[in-house]
């Protein structure tokens, strides 16, 4: 089978999705597959790149190929044609995870893994991600939501009031925590606006709940099978999670998988996080963020294309269960087949 691995893409995540492509092309089972590396660059064109690589606009340009037998894709400039057979989107926010690449690939009628048009939109805005996590009775933080036209009435005083100090102020469509910033004093507020309203029209203002960060990994779809919850343990040098604890400095974090909790709270992570997988219409694959303080479990948010890096959670959860990263990718081929 020809996969078609894609990323890059015109998001803010496109070099963390640079690497997590990186690894999906060295684990994928070479005897079962044929990967296709195909890049998107920052401005949205798309490349076949020899492996994944970061310099995705030496590849050769591609056109799409609409096919009434079988859509592909051509070569520009050579009559150069090849099919594929599924797609996995291993792309990271806008563009790649909010279901706009989902709806393209579901009008060329090829499989694709991970989750469609609905669940993608859905999860990837934090706003109503969050609506609709309240509405199915899951446990989220206390927030509110401003768009960038209502940014003269959004008064420190009055969040202060309604959600207590410190608080997050983060873009409503990002991952990876950019445009995320904690806020303490007034001027936090104004730098933190800024940072949100840069990317994004509407942010979601949440209140800090000061809790152990744990996390799930969802694979597959009837039902869906929930990870052993990992954590990740910042160091005090950070505030929260942030993009450089994430990803640029090693010694940010320390990463505990399993994480050490009873039973009881186990269970409720995972059980919360199936719900949520459910929810939020997500199929395939997901990781599930939570906050636990105490025994209080929150749903914090849901990745419909989690990250593949080497210090990303989803494939480390499933090391746990005894599955490998290429038994896990061969994993999500296979069910988006299905
Ligand atoms: N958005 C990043 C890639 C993650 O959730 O892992
Ligand atoms: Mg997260």
């Amino acid at each position: 089978k020809k996969v078609v691995i894609l990323y890059g893409g015109r998001s803010v995540e496109h070099g963390v999705s640079i690497n997590s492509a990186k690894n999906i092309y060295e684990f994928i089972d070479k005897d079962k597959f044929e990967a296709i590396a195909i890049g998107i660059s920052k401005s949205g064109k798309w490349f076949l790149t020899k492996g994944v690589s970061k310099n995705i606009e030496e590849g050769k340009a591609l056109s799409i190929l609409l096919d009434a037998q079988k859509p592909g894709f051509v070569i520009a400039g050579n009559e150069e044609r090849f099919n594929v057979d599924i797609i996995f989107p291993v792309l990271h926010g806008t563009d790649g995870e909010d279901g706009s690449i989902q709806g393209m690939i579901k009008a060329l009628d090829l499989p694709m893994v991970g989750t469609g048009v609905l669940g993608s939109s859905l999860s990837m805005n934090k706003i109503v991600a969050k609506r609709v996590l309240e509405s199915a009775k899951l446990p989220v933080a206390k927030y509110m939501t401003f768009h960038f036209t209502q940014r003269e009435q959004i008064k420190f005083a009055d969040i202060k009031k309604k959600l207590g100090i410190p608080f997050m102020v983060k873009a409503a469509n990002l991952g990876s925590s950019v445009g995320v910033n904690k806020v303490k004093k007034p001027a936090d507020l104004v730098k933190a606006l800024d940072d949100a309203f840069k990317y994004d029209d509407e942010i979601i203002v949440e209140e800090f709940i000061k809790a152990r960060e744990v996390e799930c990994a969802i694979l597959g779809n009837n039902p869906p099978q929930a990870s052993m919850p990992g954590e990740i343990v910042i160091s005090k040098k950070y505030e929260f999670y942030t993009f450089d604890a994430k990803y640029v400095d090693p010694e940010a974090v320390r990463i505990e998988v399993p994480a050490k909790l009873t039973k009881a709270v186990a269970e409720k992570i995972r059980t919360l996080s199936v719900k949520a997988f459910q929810a939020l219409r997500c199929e395939d694959f997901a990781r599930v963020d939570l906050f636990l303080s105490g025994n209080k479990v929150y749903v914090n948010e849901i990745n419909t294309i989690p990250g593949f890096t080497n210090s990303s959670m989803f494939p480390m959860m499933w090391k746990e269960r005894g599955i490998g990263f290429s038994e896990l990718i061969t994993t999500l081929l296979t069910i988006a087949q299905d």
